[in-house]
């Protein structure tokens, strides 16, 4: 009987993992046309403050975490709390990602991928990361232009920026490959040297390096 439950448990758990994992991808452009509702408190673009938080430039995740609180209850805002549970998981993933992409006209409190510099500054930073990559002996030549694209696309998604990730994971994506500990040293001493040389701050540097940090078991060895 305990064993059971146990057992039912476990299957609970493993369908909202898998439920969280198909959520649906955001979409901004449906995104701005649902915030048309949101635009009259919280401005066009979503950096309205003097009666509301700033909406523009925070990451999907940070939105939907902050409506999902109006919404179950776990904050309280009266014109929020009703207004949240007009809002299905779908509508919270386009407006998310509406908003991530709206420029903050302040840094503070605003996504990684703004704080970076934007979409402009990413790209530009992958592109010399390629250059220095291809130009490092240690590299032994792995990574290539036609990473560019994919890469471009998962650090948006991973800085909190107006991206899906479509790529493979981690693990798919290198698998058969064998890249070594000293390869992927390697690519994280490139990196860093990449965003020194783009004058990233300290704090955002560290941030940065702690998402690619977790990835290196899915990406060694494989
Ligand atoms: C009538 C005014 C009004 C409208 C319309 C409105 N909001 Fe708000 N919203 C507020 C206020 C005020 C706050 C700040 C509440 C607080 O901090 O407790 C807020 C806070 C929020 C926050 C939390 C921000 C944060 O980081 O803490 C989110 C997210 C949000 N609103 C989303 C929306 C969305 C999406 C819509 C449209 C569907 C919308 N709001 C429409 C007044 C409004």
């Amino acid at each position: 009987m305990k064993s059971a439950r146990l057992v039912s448990a476990l299957i609970g758990i493993g369908i909202l993992l898998a439920s969280a994992a198909l959520a649906a991808a955001g979409n901004a452009q449906e995104g701005s046309a649902k915030s048309m509702f949101c635009a009259g408190c919280h401005g066009v673009d979503g950096n309205v403050t003097y009666i509301s938080a700033r909406l523009a430039g925070q990451s999907p995740q940070h939105f939907a975490n902050a409506v999902n609180a109006f919404k179950h209850g776990q904050r309280f805002h009266p014109v929020m709390n009703i207004l949240s549970q007009g809002l299905a998981e779908q509508d919270i993933a386009d407006l998310g990602m509406f908003y991530a992409g709206q420029k903050p006209a302040s840094l503070e409190q605003a996504s990684l991928y703004w704080r970076l510099g934007g979409g402009d500054a990413i790209n530009a930073a992958v592109d010399e990361l390629i250059k220095v990559a291809q130009a490092d002996p240690r590299m032994n030549g792995r990574i290539t232009g036609g990473c560019r694209v994919k890469l471009k696309e998962q650090l948006c998604a991973a800085t909190g920026g107006p991206c899906t990730y479509t790529g493979r994971d981690m693990r798919t994506a290198h698998r058969g490959m064998n890249i070594t500990e000293a390869e992927f040293a390697a690519t994280g001493d490139n990196l860093v040297k990449v965003l020194d040389a783009f004058k990233v701050p300290e704090k955002e540097k560290n941030e940065l390096l702690g998402l690619i940090a977790p990835m290196k078991g899915d990406v060694v060895g494989q």
